[in-house]
């Protein structure tokens, strides 16, 4: 940041020539992006705003690697590439399926309209339609039918020819729709086609996350398909010991899946390092390009050779990460299934409740009564500050509800049988800040409560999102109060675009921003500076307020065609759900005791 008030005229002049010759707008832009985010960053130091960027335990934080500088990974040097000096190595295996080649290209333009695909750059290969289509070698699709799938779904079928072709890409599809697999299996495919670690060897494939817990779910999924060609694997995160994940380095791994922290800690220590590294996944690439991990990122990619191939995948991608993400690719390819704009699975019945912050626990207790009472019961609970989340668990504890919690300052050892007893149903209510927010595919996960509303609409996406998976059904419900409603209107449009009943207070609220001092002030984003116009999504325009105003009292909708003009707590006493004609609403007595 240049401060003039503290330089001479001659040095301000300098400066300007500075910024003169700098004439490209593309690397002035990505300049700007990098000012205003270190100055969020700079600002960021109140516990307030740590809980935005998921300090409140979505932040994997290493202890040991802070340095004399600070910053983990400040030691390490980035090493001065030479392509003409690297070892080359083989990225594109993709040898398209007949029966792909040859596909009527009106056939393939139906498939990619039918199932919303979109996509930007050039060549793309065509989609393949079934497992067999793809390419696999045979111990993958042996696993394949193993686990019981019976199509690739839309971000395999588009991504896997991508990716094998060894092409840079960004892949953007809803929560719940197989990203993990998009990019291990092409990872698996790329290792085996690489010359045998040698000692002292680290990674040919680097998968980063942001949570213990998911990398240790994406590393369940590269054993279960790694196994059968004897590809090895670690997971490196932080809080749990050493000595295990060295030992694993030492004996060489073709795959590591970490947090940032911990592999940082490694590559300072000399316990591992990326010099074999031609595979770079970046699983909830957005997040991970966030203000809270983007230094950290950036030092562990100085350290990967510049002709790997490089793969970001995430169900949301702001376009504040773009430019940044462009840093690291190159001449990529973009995927999105679904809507281009922030949406939400459609699975998903969003059920928001505006409301006041003392009315909160009591609508849970009510909420939680209706769910337990559910066969298939099993709910997460979010909830802002690690704090709460271990108060409102007592309280449930008390009320005599099988409730568990996990957060950022429990032990590792604690969050990981937690979680083991949520995914068994041992416990079927998980009470966590946004620590589970992202990635965890938990199964028969029904519902999502939204006690407290995220810090901006992408984590609303990825929260509602831990429902719903594999085509499957599930409901969320929000309280939404008056404090949180600069985040209205973004949450209107997400709403909107799943076609869901939009709760009259709701546009209510957004209404009463939109005139006044909250008009295009949405919530905090952390890509964006604070108080920055626009916060979380995108500016609002004029149609909104008059949208807002007309259906303030009751609403429309249109189902199958047919528009229809309801109250909103008829609409979900009468148990309609939007998804389907499931008679599945939980909740009835719940809302009709809101009224
Ligand atoms: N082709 C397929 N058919 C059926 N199920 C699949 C298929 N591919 C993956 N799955 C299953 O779908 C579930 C969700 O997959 P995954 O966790 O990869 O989703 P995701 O897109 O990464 O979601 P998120 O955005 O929440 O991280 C997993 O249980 C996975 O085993
Ligand atoms: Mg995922």
């Amino acid at each position: 940041m240049i401060h003039h008030g503290t330089k001479s005229p001659v040095m301000i002049k300098e400066v300007k020539k500075l910024q003169k010759r700098n004439s490209s707008s593309k690397s002035r832009s990505r300049e700007r992006d990098r000012r205003r985010r270190s100055r969020t960053r700079s600002r960021s130091r109140s516990p307030r705003d740590r809980r935005s960027w998921g300090g409140s335990g979505g932040r994997d934080r290493p202890s040991s690697s802070r340095n004399s500088r600070g910053q983990p990974g400040a030691n390490l040097r980035k090493p001065r590439w030479d392509l003409n000096r690297l070892e080359p190595f083989k990225k594109d295996f993709y040898v398209p399926h007949n029966a792909v080649q040859n596909r009527d290209p009106r056939i393939v333009e139906q498939y990619r309209a039918e199932k919303e695909i979109t996509l930007r750059g050039k060549n793309i290969p065509n989609p393949v339609f079934d497992f067999d289509e793809a390419g696999f070698p045979d111990y993958v699709l042996r696993e394949i039918k193993r686990q019981g799938f019976s199509e690739p779904t839309s971000i395999q079928a588009q991504g896997w020819p991508i990716a094998l072709s060894g092409r840079d890409m960004v892949g953007i599809a809803s929560t719940g729709s197989g990203k993990t697999l998009s990019y291990i299996l092409p990872a698996i495919v790329h290792i085996n086609s690489q010359p045998k670690l040698s000692r002292k060897d680290g990674p040919i494939a680097l998968v980063l996350a942001p949570t213990r817990e998911l990398a240790q779910q994406i590393q369940q999924v590269a054993d279960d398909f790694g196994h059968s060609s004897g590809i090895r694997n670690t997971c490196l995160y932080g809080g749990a010991p050493k000595g295990a994940q060295a030992r694993d380095l030492d004996g060489g791994v073709e795959i590591v899946i970490a947090t940032p922290g911990r592999l940082l800690d490694f590559l300072e220590s000399g316990k591992t390092n990326l010099k074999r590294c031609t595979y770079l996944v970046l699983d909830e690439a957005d997040r991970m390009l966030d203000m809270g991990f983007e230094p950290q990122i950036r030092k562990i990619i100085e350290q990967i050779r510049p002709d790997r191939q490089t793969l970001m995948w995430s169900a949301t991608w702001p376009k504040e990460v773009k430019n940044l993400a462009e840093d690291f690719l190159k001449d990529y390819a973009q995927i999105n299934v679904g809507s281009l704009q922030l949406s939400a699975n459609h699975n998903i019945l969003q059920i928001i409740d505006v409301c006041q912050d003392y009315e909160k626990e009591n609508k849970l207790s009510t909420l939680l009564k209706e769910i337990m009472a559910e066969s298939e019961n099993k709910t997460i609970v979010f909830i802002e500050t690690k704090r709460r989340v271990d108060e409102i668990t007592r309280k449930m504890k008390r009320d005599g509800w099988p409730a568990v919690c996990i957060h950022g300052d429990k032990t590792q050892q604690e969050r990981d049988w937690v979680l083991q007893d949520f995914r068994s149903g041992k416990a079927p209510i998980l009470v966590a800040t946004d620590v589970a927010a992202r990635g965890l595919d938990v199964e028969d996960v029904k519902f999502v409560i939204n006690f407290d509303y995220p810090s901006c609409s992408e984590d609303y996406v990825h929260r509602i999102g831990r429902t719903g998976r594999r085509q499957k059904t599930g409901t969320a419900y929000t309280f939404f109060t008056p404090n949180n409603a600069n985040k209205a209107n973004d949450l209107i449009q997400v709403l909107k675009e799943a076609n869901q009943v939009i709760n009259p207070k709701l546009l209510e609220l957004a209404d009463s921003k939109a005139g006044g001092y909250g008009r295009n002030r949405g919530g905090r984003n952390r890509w964006r500076s604070r108080g920055g116009g626009g916060g979380c999504g995108s500016g609002r325009n004029g149609k909104e307020r008059s949208y807002s105003r007309s259906r303030s009292r009751s609403y429309s909708r249109e189902r199958n065609g047919r528009s229809s003009r309801r109250s909103y707590s008829r609409s979900y006493s009468r148990s309609r759900s939007p998804i389907s004609n499931r008679n599945e609403v939980i909740g009835k007595s719940y809302w009709s005791s809101e009224r």
